[in-house]
């Protein structure tokens, strides 16, 4: 079987298994309110990628563990990126129509109940995580795990990097300010997602934990220099989202700060810096290996 092959087959396992957890633990559409439940469903249940939940399996993998103990963690982190998108895509911030190929949460609903459909997604992560179902992880366990996915989503983390996007707008950054934005409103999310699953393996060792943790940094920044890139040369069509809306809101991009190629090369040496991470590491990482080709390769 190629790389690309297996790729393939591990992503639609993945999307399949996060899928049915995440069914399992979204409010119905039918309990009160109704309104609330249906857009918190409409953007979380609609064709996303799943990579950050793929990253919990794919490092937990690494470390022995089966899937369906990482379902938990692996919803926790999905519904905070759903929550990040909805609040992403209002007017406030980026102000686009389009997100998975479908209008974005304010549009289809209202501002108003994008809003509570973020904040409600946000803090189910949190009970999701809480949950003894459906794994039983220890209480400490479960507590790390909330600080990290706590830490990686406030204001030292997503939000924080939220922030500073926004006050960059029409701003010219420096390539440390550019890196630092990045880092916090993508890269936290990125490396909560692996820290879970090395958290889930209480018994790992740690030396092989810190190497994957530079593994998920190196990815989590080539991610967003790629949604950069995409932004740039992708087409509306494939990436479901608005293509050309950075430079439309005046954001400051990698190809807009340092060119198309050296942006391009700059997320294929993130990309060889993940992959040397884990030479330590048996053939049970070779989902985050395929993970490390597929962010820089990706076309949506
Ligand atoms: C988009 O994330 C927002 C960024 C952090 C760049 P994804 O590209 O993972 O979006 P989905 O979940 O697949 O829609
Ligand atoms: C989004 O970055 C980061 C978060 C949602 C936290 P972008 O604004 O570049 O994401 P897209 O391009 O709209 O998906
Ligand atoms: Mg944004
Ligand atoms: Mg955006
Ligand atoms: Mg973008």
């Amino acid at each position: 079987m190629t790389n690309n092959s297996a790729l393939k087959q591990y992503l639609e396992r993945c999307q399949k298994q996060v899928d049915s957890a995440l069914e399992l633990q979204l409010p119905a559409a039918t309990i009160q309110p109704q309104r609330l439940h249906i857009a918190m469903r409409y953007a979380t249940l609609n064709g996303g990628k799943r990579v950050r939940p793929m990253l919990v399996y794919a490092a937990g993998a690494a470390l022995g563990l089966s899937a369906e103990q990482l379902d938990g963690p692996a919803c926790a982190v999905e519904l905070i990126h759903a929550y990040s998108l909805i609040h992403d895509d209002l007017p406030a911030m980026d102000d686009d129509d389009l997100r998975r190929g479908r209008p974005t949460c304010h549009k289809a609903f209202d501002e108003a109940t994008a809003i509570l459909a973020g904040d409600a997604l946000q803090t189910l992560a949190f009970k999701v995580l809480c949950r003894t179902e459906p794994y039983p992880f220890s209480a400490e366990t479960r507590l790390k795990m909330v600080e990290t996915l706590a830490h990686a989503s406030g204001s030292r983390g997503m939000a924080g990097g939220q922030a500073l996007d926004l006050a960059a707008v029409g701003e010219q950054l420096d390539l440390t300010q550019l890196e630092n934005m990045h880092i916090h409103k993508t890269g936290a999310l990125i490396h909560a997602s692996v820290k879970l699953g090395c958290l889930a393996a209480t018994e790992a060792d740690p030396q092989q934990v810190k190497h994957l943790e530079h593994y998920a940094n190196c990815i989590g920044l080539a991610f967003q220099v790629h949604d950069d890139i995409l932004d740039v040369e992708g087409d509306t069509e494939t990436l479901g989202k608005t293509q050309g809306k950075d430079e439309a809101n005046g954001k400051p991009t990698y190809p807009s700060l340092i060119g198309m190629k050296a942006a391009k090369e700059m997320a294929q040496n993130l990309r060889q810096d993940a992959l040397n991470s884990l030479t330590e590491l048996d053939e049970r990482a070779d989902p985050l290996r395929w993970l490390a080709d597929y962010i820089v390769d990706r076309k949506a």
